[in-house]
């Protein structure tokens, strides 16, 4: 079971950007967990803050992994490219965040990866990423 974990923007500050939002854990410390707790899966992860190289890398992946678990941050609500990047690939995406975007402002109701993902989870904080994986797992 091969798995990538996709960041998009900001999400490389996440320990220090935003703590009552998005907790004071950095993503490299939860991301070592995570692969200590489902040590038999192959987990990578890949962060980025430009739209087209998160696009690159749904591509690069999304026809070879069993997974993708997205988080593209702000551009969830605004990149029509990654949405269509999504529903390009064979590999099914998991679109998670965070916090819940549904309790925040207006424009974060909206997304662009939702259509074409196969689930979506938030609202759990870094938690979210650990039920992503799951999912694959059945
Ligand atoms: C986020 C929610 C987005 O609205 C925001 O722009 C982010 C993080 C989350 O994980 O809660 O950067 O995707």
């Amino acid at each position: 079971m091969k798995l990538m974990i996709i960041n998009g923007p900001n999400l490389n500050l996440l320990g220090k950007r935003e703590p009552e939002v998005y907790g004071s854990t950095t993503f490299e410390d939860y991301f070592n967990q995570l692969r200590e707790k489902f040590s038999q899966v192959e987990l990578e992860y890949y962060q980025s803050n430009i739209e087209g190289e998160l696009i690159g890398k749904i591509q690069e992946v999304g026809f070879d992994y069993d997974g993708i678990i997205l988080n593209a941050a702000a551009y969830t609500h605004t990149s029509v490219g990654i949405g269509d990047a999504v529903k390009a690939v064979e590999t099914p995406v998991i679109e998670v965040h965070i916090s819940n975007t549904h309790q925040r402002e207006e424009y974060r109701h909206v997304s662009y990866i939702s259509p074409g993902a196969k689930g979506v989870i938030l609202g759990f904080g870094l938690q979210s990423y650990n039920l992503a994986i799951q999912s694959f797992l059945g």
